[in-house]
């Protein structure tokens, strides 16, 4: 009886060994879970991230009638063999890159970077503008600039249809109708509301995250990445720097985000501070890249200064 109590005893001891060594493996699990999805540059475990991935060929997922004329009846036609795409980054200053930019068939460029001033890197031609809801009034403040040139860019705007839509009937929408009417020698597109909706649905597919879940917002970064493959057969990106570009020891030397803003923010601490960020809306710029490396191989895109 004593013995076998004692076996009892023992035995309930070593169950609560293996409990204690179960639950120790568990909370382990758990902490390296919750790190590694904090980690910053793959937001998912690499196991994850390729499970959920899937590959959309966006030359099929192309389709001219995601881009609604904002006067008129113009259709976004662009097609070019070479394009020059051309980042806001100051990584661009100082490549002496602009006549190599200007023999490009189709520049392309972001929101209000300018060229006056900085065509030695940049050049001096631009045949679209991809412009941000949050960057129209920037670009319409400078015409001459931006409106007003010899070579007449297809201006294309993106943003949430209730602010850019032409059943919004908002502000912004005035403005764009507006100004469009008095550039009418330029075409001016808005995303359509179901491109908008496609582009979440691609953000998804490529990365296994939930756009809005996951309390980010498409940058205009992507939606100029997506819009120059569908259009181009080639292209260079001028000044865009590699996913794993902010993580390096030691870290990168200061470089102003945007070339033609030297006192504004760091560029990498710009990144690290958008892909960490879990509330609000911050742009998953280290996150898009990892996608923009895949594409690279898919649709003959090079990068360059620096070079990936
Ligand atoms: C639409 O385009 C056609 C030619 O493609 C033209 O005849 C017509 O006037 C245009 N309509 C408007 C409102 O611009
Ligand atoms: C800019 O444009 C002018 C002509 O409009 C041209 O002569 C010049 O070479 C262009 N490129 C640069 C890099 O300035
Ligand atoms: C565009 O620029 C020319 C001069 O280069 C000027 O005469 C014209 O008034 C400008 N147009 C607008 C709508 O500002
Ligand atoms: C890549 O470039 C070549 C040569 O310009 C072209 O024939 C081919 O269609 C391009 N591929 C894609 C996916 O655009």
């Amino acid at each position: 009886m004593r013995l076998r109590f004692v076996d009892k005893q023992w035995q309930q001891g070593q169950r609560m060994v293996i409990y204690g060594a179960v639950f120790l493996i568990m909370t382990l699990l758990i902490l390296y879970s919750s790190n590694s999805s904090n980690e910053l540059y793959s937001p998912f475990r690499d196991k994850d991230f390729h499970h959920a991935v899937k590959h959309t060929n966006l030359k099929k997922w192309a389709g001219k009638e995601g881009y609604l004329p904002v006067y008129g009846n113009k259709s976004m036609t662009l097609h070019c063999h070479r394009c020059a795409l051309v980042t806001s980054s100051s990584h661009v200053l100082g490549t002496q890159a602009g006549e190599e930019i200007d023999r490009t068939e189709c520049v392309i460029r972001m929101n209000d970077a300018p060229t006056s001033g900085y065509e030695s890197d940049v050049g001096n031609r631009t045949s679209v503008r991809i412009v941000a809801h949050s960057s129209v009034f920037r670009v319409v403040r400078k015409p001459a600039e931006f409106l007003n040139r010899s070579e007449s860019p297809a201006i294309i705007f993106w943003g949430p249809s209730s602010k850019i839509g032409r059943d919004a009937k908002g502000t912004l929408y005035r403005l764009i109708h507006r100004v469009s009417m008095t550039f009418s020698n330029l075409a001016f597109f808005v995303v359509s509301p179901s491109k908008m909706l496609k582009f979440d649905t691609l953000f998804q597919k490529e990365t296994g995250q939930d756009r809005k879940k996951s309390q980010s917002w498409l940058s205009t970064g992507w939606f100029t990445m997506v819009i120059a493959i569908e259009m181009c057969d080639n292209i260079k990106v001028y000044g865009m720097v590699p996913p794993s570009h902010c993580g390096k020891h030691p870290q990168p030397k200061r470089m102003p985000y945007h070339y033609y803003k030297p006192r504004g923010p760091d560029e990498c601490i710009t990144y690290l501070q958008n892909e960490r960020g879990r509330r609000g809306s911050h742009h998953r710029f280290i996150t898009e890249k990892q996608v923009f490396a895949r594409w690279a191989k898919m649709y003959n895109i090079t990068y360059t200064n620096p070079t990936w």
